[in-house]
């Protein structure tokens, strides 16, 4: 019965949906968080963007698991666990999907340093957090080598547009903390036995606020 299913599943369709989407949700989830850093956000619309960092960060990271589940399951072209789950061994696109399986890892490093925040403290949380640039990096790189869908035009200009847009919005927060200086409006006060050059770096970079403060949770 199992087979059964497995045999019509439109597997590549699955992999391919379920990659594009994972990538396009994390692209979400990296822009809202550098969003919601930024000086001018605060209040009510600072939150939402908060929450929805949050949860399409966690979606992508839940297809970007049914898409390598499914290259397993997959019956032309399957992937062993080794394959899988140890970078550059595959025989399809060695270099491409171990991209993908690196910066997977990245990912749950992010998410679990991110629930494990209290335990870690801020300022291991924030060096963890920093992994989000390499594994957005990483997943774009992985869906332009790797896809079957790369040569489309329309794929194209979304990995385009996409990554333009995480560098623009970086640059635009350094330019208006320069000139402003954001405050910490949201997550837990600084506490001053923390190095202030950390507490440059988490504002700087906006990450102030991606620490969830107990009333939104
Ligand atoms: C969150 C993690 C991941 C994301 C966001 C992601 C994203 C993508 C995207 C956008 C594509 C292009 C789809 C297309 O153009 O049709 C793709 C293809 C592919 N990915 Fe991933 N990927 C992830 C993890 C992985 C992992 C861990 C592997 C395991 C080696 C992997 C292996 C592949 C392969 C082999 C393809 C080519 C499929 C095809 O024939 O089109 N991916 N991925």
């Amino acid at each position: 019965m199992a087979q059964w299913i497995v045999n019509y599943l439109p597997t590549w369709n699955i992999i391919r949906i379920s990659g594009i989407a994972a990538y396009v949700l994390l692209f979400a989830g990296v822009f809202l968080g550098i969003a919601q850093g930024m000086p001018m956000a605060k209040g009510k619309p600072k939150a939402v963007m908060f929450k929805w960092h949050t949860r399409t960060t966690w979606l992508a990271f839940g297809l970007g698991l049914v898409h390598a589940l499914t290259l397993y399951i997959d019956h032309y072209s399957p992937f062993t666990w080794g394959a899988l789950l140890i970078p550059f061994t595959a025989s399809v696109h060695p270099i491409g999907s171990g991209l993908g399986t690196l910066s997977f890892y990245g990912l749950v490093i992010v998410l679990l340093s991110s629930d494990l925040r209290s335990k870690l403290g801020r300022k291991w949380w924030f060096l963890f957090h920093m992994l989000s640039y390499p594994v957005f990096i990483g997943l774009l790189v992985h869906g332009m080598v790797t896809g079957s869908d790369a040569g489309n035009i329309i794929l194209r200009m979304m990995y385009v547009f996409t990554g333009l847009s995480i560098i623009g919005i970086t640059v635009l927060r350094g330019m208006l903390r320069e000139r402003k200086g954001p405050e910490i409006t949201i997550g837990p006060k600084w506490t001053p036995s923390e190095p202030a050059a950390e507490q440059k770096w988490v504002e700087g970079y906006g990450l102030a606020g991606t620490v969830q403060p107990k009333h939104l949770k």
